[in-house]
């Protein structure tokens, strides 16, 4: 079984990041890469005050701590992957922008290495297809944030080898992970059930049903969800949720997975969730109160 000891992690938004604290504080050699040198920095940041958050609540040795920051490079430069045993790619999701990326890291990467994937939805044999390695390509889907949930759904493509399987679920069960495993059908099993909720909330919304905190309210103590599903879109991305819906009504074939017209409303005028401050509820004046503390 392929031995992983250095982990590439391309995509350093909300999952590259936290994909790459937990390689790294599990001891492995990370590599995170993004194009944009903004994300990067913020995702340094972030990583950084997490480790520390978790020393000061003696949830890792100030030793482990230091250790998981000196295994951690942030780089522009693909080529860096060179050394990587799996790569992660965690970037935008759009089916033709990672299969330039496959194509690119099925060039770069070390024969050996596995090409990983964490979709939330795409298929797993068409970014395959971009490589000449079809037996060392996984959906390696992991919940947010990822180093708090406890999942990891891994997804065979059509050429999936055994090696590329058991080796990319020892990593997830190293990183304390349970592991479910699906086969490559639009959204697998997790998004295949969460979004069309995601998306029927957003109708309830859009034709009037209810406000957004009595949607958010009904599911959470009706239905005793952690939080309500226009919130969690909120956390997700709602860019995020529209892309899966999409490629769930195209891979699917049918209109029930439409995405609902709020959605893409407020995807066009920039109201992507909390990443950007404001989706279907507005963070910015709680933020800007973070902020204000912090100085
Ligand atoms: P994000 O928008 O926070 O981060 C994406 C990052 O990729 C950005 O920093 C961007 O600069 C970078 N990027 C885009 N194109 C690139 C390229 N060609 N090369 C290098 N870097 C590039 O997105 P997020 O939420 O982290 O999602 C990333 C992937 O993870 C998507 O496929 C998404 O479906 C999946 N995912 C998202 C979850 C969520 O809750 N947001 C949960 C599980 C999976």
């Amino acid at each position: 079984m392929t031995e992983i000891k250095a982990v590439g992690v391309v995509g350093s938004g909300q999952m590259g990041s936290g994909i790459a604290q937990l390689a790294a504080v599990h001891g492995l050699d990370v590599w995170l890469l993004d194009t944009d040198p903004a994300a990067l920095s913020r995702a340094t940041k972030s990583i950084t005050t997490n480790i520390h958050r978790l020393i000061s609540k003696g949830q890792l040795s100030q030793a482990a701590g230091n250790n998981a920051l000196g295994h951690l490079r942030c780089s522009s430069n693909l080529e860096e992957l060179r050394m990587a045993d799996i790569v992660i790619e965690a970037i935008v999701e759009s089916e033709d922008v990672k299969k330039t990326l496959f194509l690119e890291l099925d060039r770069i990467a070390k024969t050996s290495a596995i090409l990983a994937s964490n979709t939330s939805s795409i298929s797993i044999t068409r970014l395959a297809s971009a490589t000449s390695r079809p037996c060392q390509v996984i959906g390696m889907h992991f919940m947010n944030p990822p180093p708090v949930m406890k999942l990891v759904e891994i997804v065979r493509g059509a050429d999936t080898s055994d090696n590329t399987f058991y080796a990319t679920k020892a990593l997830a069960e190293r990183f304390g992970k349970t592991v479910i495993c699906s086969q490559d059908f639009s959204g697998f099993i997790v998004n295949r059930i969460l979004m069309p909720m995601i998306n029927e909330a957003f109708h309830a919304l859009y034709t009037g049903v209810a406000t957004k905190e009595d949607i958010d309210t009904g599911m959470k103590l009706g239905t005793n969800h952690p939080m309500g599903p226009l919130q969690l879109a909120d956390f997700i991305g709602l860019d995020v949720c529209l892309s899966i819906m999409k490629v769930l009504q195209a891979g699917l074939g049918d209109s029930k997975y439409a995405p609902c017209p709020l959605l893409v409303q407020y995807v066009d005028a920039g109201r992507l969730g909390r990443k950007r401050g404001f989706g279907v509820y507005d963070y910015r004046a709680a933020e800007q109160v973070k902020r204000s503390a912090r100085l």
